[in-house]
């Protein structure tokens, strides 16, 4: 009940989903969590849940492409909480595209929430982690940096420059003995409220990726919650510069069909 007890912790993209879950399994885990994101209603509501359950948190409006508003987050965390001791960047988006029907304009927008906005993030966050004497950022990439989709072009470029920033940046600061660890969590398809939908999850396309997973289902969102945990905690204290998949083998598989 204690893994991250009294750490807190910024997640982005925390109001529903893989980082919804976070936030959930962080504050269960004794963490102050803020929870922020562009969705202002469901963003509020995790928030709520986690104080009704116990839990401290708090519900922040960020847009994470938006510097001014990264220094304001971070601003008011410090102010509240005391300190800062872990950000997840988790807020991400998907625009499938192939590299045909590609445009520059839809790529620097991915690029900018995906990307940047998690680079602005770090950005933000360094001194105050600097201040803190050391502390955790979890990037949430995908297990697309290796398993390759024609579609994936803006996507899969996103998540695996943010897997080589995440380990410029972890290296970074362990040269500079800041005890700040970065690392980054590669995660397959998981059942949030898209595929976790009956109706969506039988679809044919849909039952077949799942039918491709060595461990034959798709993650639960609680699943990927405790390996952020696990990174946020002392548990990882020498673990960075690393790459974790979950992803129930999807991306080790080397040939057609089970
Ligand atoms: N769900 C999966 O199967 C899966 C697989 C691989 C990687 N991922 C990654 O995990 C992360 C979470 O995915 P999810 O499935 O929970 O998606 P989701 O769409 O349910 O949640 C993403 C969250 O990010 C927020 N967000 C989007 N743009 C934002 C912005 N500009 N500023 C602040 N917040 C913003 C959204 O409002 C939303 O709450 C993403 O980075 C995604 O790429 C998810």
């Amino acid at each position: 009940m204690n893994r991250v007890k009294d750490k807190v912790v910024i997640v982005t993209g925390g109001a529903r989903g893989l980082g919804g879950a976070a936030c959930t399994a962080l504050a269960a885990e004794g963490a102050a969590v803020v929870v922020a994101d562009i969705l202002q209603e469901e963003g509020r509501q995790k928030a709520s849940e986690i104080v009704d359950a116990g839990g401290t948190a708090r519900f922040v409006l960020l847009d994470v492409r938006d510097g001014d508003s990264w220094s304001e987050v971070v601003t008011s965390t410090v102010d509240e909480f005391g300190g800062l001791d872990v950000l997840v960047n988790n807020a991400g988006v998907v625009l499938p595209r192939t590299i045909e029907d590609a445009t520059l304009d839809e790529f620097k927008n991915v690029m900018d929430v995906n990307f940047f906005g998690a680079f602005l993030g770090i950005k933000a966050v360094l001194p105050s982690l600097i201040a803190r004497g050391g502390g955790s950022i979890v990037n949430v990439s995908s297990n697309s940096t290796e398993m390759i989709v024609p579609t994936t072009t803006y996507y899969a470029a996103s998540k695996a420059a943010l897997a080589n920033l995440t380990k410029t940046t972890a290296l970074h600061v362990a040269f500079k003995e800041y005890g700040i660890r970065a690392n980054s969590v590669h995660p397959g398809p998981h059942a949030t409220d898209m595929l976790g939908n009956p109706e969506i999850a039988e679809l044919p396309h849909i039952k077949a990726m799942r039918d491709a997973v060595p461990l034959g289902r798709f993650g639960d969102p609680a699943e990927f919650a405790q390996l952020v945990v696990f990174l946020a905690s002392e548990e990882s204290s020498y673990i960075t510069a690393s790459e974790f998949f979950i992803d129930g083998g999807l991306s080790r598989v080397s040939y057609a069909g089970r």
